[in-house]
C-alpha cells in the first residue's frame, strides 16, 4: 500500500509517522520563564544531530487548545535555552505527568514529585532526578509549517557517576523509547553489540 501524506489530514499524518519512525528517543526538555516559573514537557521529536560541537535538535507542534505556543516554545523563544533532561524508566511516571497540558503559572516539576538542579552555564535548571542532562544553548529556531524546530548547542552535560566507566564508557544507561503515539513505550535494556564491518576484510571474506 502506498500513502500520499498530502491526501491525508494532519491527524492521520501525525498517526502514521509517530507510529512508523521509531523508536524515538525522549528529551524532556526544562526551560523557565523570564518571570522564573519552571516548565518541564517530553518531546520525542529528538535527536542528536552533531557533535562537533554537540547538537541537539527537537520540535514543538501547536497546543491542542487552539493552536496556542506551548509553553517550553514560549520559554525557549524568550531566554534562548534549555535542558534536555534524558528520561530512564524510574523517571517514566513523572514524565508521563509532565506531558500533561499544565497551565504556564503551574510548574509540572512540582506536579510531578521532581526536584530542580542548578545548570552551570544556563539559568534554565536541570532535573535533579535525572541520570542525564544536557545544558543547551539555543543556535536556531525554525518553523516549518505548524512545528517549530529548535536546535540547541550542548554547553554542559551531567551525568550520573555511576553511568560513567573508564575512558567515558556509559555503562548501563538505558533511556525509555517511544515506540509508538499516543502511549507505546520501551525499553532499551535488550542489546546486542555487533563489531563494524571493515571493507577490505568484507571483501576478503567474499572471495575466500
Ligand atoms: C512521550 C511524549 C512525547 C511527546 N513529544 C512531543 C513532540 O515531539 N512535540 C510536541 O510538540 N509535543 C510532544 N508531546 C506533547 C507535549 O509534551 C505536551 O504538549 C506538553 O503539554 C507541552 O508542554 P508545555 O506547554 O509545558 O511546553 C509529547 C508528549 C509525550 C508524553
Amino acid at each position: 500500500m502506498q500513502i500520499d501524506p498530502s491526501a491525508n489530514t494532519h491527524a492521520e499524518n501525525y498517526k502514521l509517522v509517530s507510529n512508523l519512525v521509531v523508536p524515538r528517543p525522549i528529551a524532556w526538555v526544562s526551560t523557565q520563564s523570564l518571570d522564573g516559573v519552571v516548565n518541564l514537557a517530553p518531546f520525542s521529536f529528538f535527536n542528536a544531530i552533531g557533535t562537533d560541537p554537540i547538537y541537539v535538535i527537537f520540535s514543538v507542534g501547536r497546543n491542542d487548545r487552539g493552536g496556542e505556543l506551548k509553553d517550553t516554545e514560549k520559554n525557549v523563544r524568550a531566554s534562548g535555552e534549555f535542558v534536555v533532561n534524558l528520561v530512564t524508566e524510574e523517571l517514566f511516571a513523572a514524565m508521563n505527568i509532565s506531558g500533561a497540558d499544565f497551565p504556564p503559572e503551574l510548574s509540572e516539576l512540582e506536579a510531578a514529585g521532581l526536584h530542580t538542579a542548578p545548570s552551570v552555564r544556563i539559568a534554565a535548571p536541570r532535573v535533579a532526578e535525572a541520570q542525564v542532562s544536557l545544558e543547551c544553548k539555543l543556535f536556531s529556531a525554525q518553523e516549518l509549517g505548524a512545528n517549530t524546530v529548535f536546535i540547541g548547542e550542548v554547553v554542559m552535560i551531567h551525568v550520573a557517576d555511576h553511568l560513567l566507566g573508564p575512558r567515558l564508557r556509559i555503562n548501563n544507561f538505558a533511556p525509555i523509547g517511544r515506540l509508538g503515539s499516543p502511549s507505546v513505550y520501551c525499553r532499551t535494556t535488550d542489546r546486542f553489540d555487533v563489531p563494524r564491518i571493515d571493507f577490505e576484510q568484507w571483501r576478503k571474506e567474499q572471495t575466500a
